[in-house]
């Protein structure tokens, strides 16, 4: 195993002068840290100034995550807009050998869309293409697509490193060193840095999700009646003084933290007392760097109580790469070797049956090989990934709670395959949050905004149908919040219909209702907000009624508010995961391939769908995806 460590960042000469070697950078484009934690595996150089730093740039790779409708992350987003849409770059990327890697799932139209336009820039632009364009999809393994891709990185980079330097003996090919950051302890007597971290002012005028914005939570209350089996939360949080505005429609991204339970569990399988103070730290006491490049994910001095809380996913299925961290660190011979084959290309069927299908937790892996207690070094740099923020569409507008962000969140709660139960972290931290109603001390959490294009119609006498299922009625719910706003200021509305679904009107034996905001939406249509509320039950009669029924059962309305205009936008439930909300989309598509041949005989499959297309392209049929 050759650490990489002459390609290593090197802050700004291209050549790192000790060695002479060129430079190799990863730029990373990453929504949820799995295109960084890839980057991390291997070299990084964490950059956000893209512009001057690729004209510097000889040798170079992206990985890049595609989100959305074909959208780049957040953190990739200017990069992109600025290398695509800007057409006077000249021939400055001739002396650029590059490799893209996209993340994306192939549930979505757009698959990979980020990476495949910058591959073909980049090489449009005169860079010379070291490797294909990595295509990895999250809907099966991407760590393997990850795998392959990077094997071909391999060779391509020792060919370059034995042309440049003959003199070197680089015999091994060269593999990824597990990163491991220098941990140091502190005397509890000493303040605490990262228990606050996210809760210090930045001193920026605004928040994002890398400077989020402390808020209380003002209102908590569940939505379910308290004899359901089910829960799902309504949330306010309290913006006001914070300098936060929001559009209707928009994201907020939540910190939350991982509940005691987890933690404690955490800190017993890794042989640490929660009270221990230490801080991590990317170079060693000499100078020299250590396995990882990344800066730390936190700034200590921190209890390792509040870094296993706010910092790192718990609860996920390990990725191979920490399976290869964890067997490292084996004490007995054979958790050693169970982890290394079960990340190895041999242990592929057994990782992804094991591991991923079972929903096998980290903390259920640690607990599976108690002989395997990293040091706090490697659980954080290269064990444990980074707890990622959670998006929720906000179900307010600000023109009715200018200083409130409202949240509509399902608790995820359930067994998984190995018996576990499963507590999402984000909404189980909503489920148990103390609104300022109820405390003095209230529950807070660090937030940012998210903007999104799924908006309202800016001319309010064009007719909207909207479409939400379960939480999937969060977004639409600001929508008809604005829309009371635009008729108390005397707007002329157009007509607007919602469809809902949900499991049961009414409460069915021990099963309450999820009729959520049941009232508020009947107010709505009582108030001409909505001219037509549809509501699909899904567990009443024998067969289940989806939305998409519904739609069928009212395509002609539907069809003459679209030939009016109209704006179509869908959500769906939040709870749906990648699969189910593929399948969702695919039925609603098929619905309106019943709902156009009724209208015009004449109209077939083919057409209808260049219809929903031509609708998309026109910005008239818009989806939310939070994610
Ligand atoms: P179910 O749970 O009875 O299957 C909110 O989650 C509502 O959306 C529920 O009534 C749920 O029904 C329904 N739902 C689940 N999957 C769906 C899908 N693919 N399309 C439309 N509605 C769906």
């Amino acid at each position: 195993v050759v650490v990489p460590k002459p390609l290593v960042k090197d802050e700004d000469d291209e050549v790192d002068v000790a060695s002479g070697k060129t430079k190799v950078t990863v730029f990373y484009g990453t929504q949820t840290g799995t295109a960084e934690g890839f980057a991390k595996d291997d070299y990084a150089a964490d950059d956000d100034q893209y512009e001057e730093k690729l004209k510097k740039e000889t040798l170079a790779f992206f990985m890049v995550a595609t989100y959305g409708d074909g959208e780049p992350t957040d953190n990739a987003a200017r990069f992109y807009k600025w290398f695509t849409e800007g057409n006077d770059k000249g021939t400055w990327l001739q002396q650029l050998r590059y490799g893209v890697f996209g993340l994306g799932n192939r549930q979505y139209e757009h698959f990979n869309k980020i990476g495949k336009v910058i591959d073909e820039q980049l090489s449009e632009q005169g860079a010379k293409r070291l490797v294909p364009v990595g295509l990895g999809d999250d809907d099966q393994c991407i760590e393997d697509d990850f795998s392959a891709w990077r094997e071909l990185v391999w060779t391509e980079l020792d060919q370059i490193l034995r042309d440049e330097d003959d003199t070197t003996t680089v015999s091994t090919p060269y593999t990824a060193a597990v990163p491991e950051y220098r941990v140091v302890i502190h005397d509890p007597s000493v303040t605490t840095l990262g228990d606050n971290y996210l809760n210090m002012p930045n001193g920026n005028a605004s928040f994002d999700i890398h400077h989020p914005c402390r808020v209380n939570v003002a209102v908590q209350k569940e939505l379910h009646k308290p004899e359901s089996d089910r829960s799902c939360i309504h949330l306010e949080f309290d913006i006001s003084g914070t300098g936060i505005t929001y559009d209707t429609g928009d994201h907020v991204g939540v910190y939350a933290e991982n509940c005691d339970e987890t933690v404690e569990e955490a800190a017993k399988l890794l042989g640490q007392p929660l009270d221990l103070l230490f801080s991590i730290h990317t170079d060693n006491e000499d100078g020299s760097s250590s396995g990882s490049s990344l800066p730390p994910p936190f700034p200590g001095p921190c209890t390792l109580r509040s870094a296993l809380a706010c910092y790192v996913d718990l609860l996920n299925p390990p990725r191979k790469a920490a399976l290869i961290a964890l067997a490292a660190h084996a004490a007995e011979q054979s958790d050693a070797e169970k982890l290394k084959f079960l990340s190895s290309p041999q242990g592929k069927d057994e990782y992804s049956k094991w591991v991923v299908g079972s929903q096998r937790s980290l903390l259920e892996i640690m607990a599976e090989f108690p002989s395997a207690k990293p040091p706090l070094g490697v659980f954080f740099a290269a064990v444990a990934p980074r707890l990622p923020p959670r998006y929720y569409s906000i179900s307010s507008s600000p023109r009715f709670a200018p200083h409130r962000v409202h949240v509509t969140c399902a608790l995820v709660y359930g067994p998984t395959p190995t018996g576990r139960i499963h507590k999402g972290v984000c909404s189980t931290w909503m489920k148990n949050a103390v609104p300022l109603e109820k405390s003095q001390n209230p529950s807070w959490a660090p937030i940012f905004i998210r903007q999104s294009n799924f908006k309202l119609p800016a001319d309010p006498s064009i007719p909207v149908i909207m479409v939400g299922p379960g939480t999937g009625l969060a977004p639409f719910r600001g929508f008809l919040q604005e829309r009371m706003a635009l008729i108390e200021e005397g707007a002329q509305l157009g007509p607007a219909i919602l469809f809902f679904g949900c499991r049961n009107r009414r409460m069915v034996r021990n099963i309450s209702s999820d009729f959520i905001y049941e009232d508020e939406l009947n107010k709505f249509v009582e108030q001409g907000v909505i001219s037509e509320l549809v509501v699909a039950f899904s567990r009443e009669g024998p067969q289940k009624e989806y939305v998409q029924h519904k739609m069928i059962d009212k395509a002609s309305y539907i069809w003459s508010l679209i030939s009016q205009g109209g704006y179509f936008y869908l959500q769906g439930d939040s709870s749906c995961n990648f699969a189910e909300m593929g399948h969702f989309e695919v039925n609603v598509l098929r619905s309106y391939n019943l709902i156009r041949p009724k209208f015009q005989e004449n109209v077939d499959s083919t057409k209808a769908e260049s219809i929903v297309k031509k609708l998309q392209m026109d910005g008239r049929y818009l989806r939310d995806v939070c994610q």
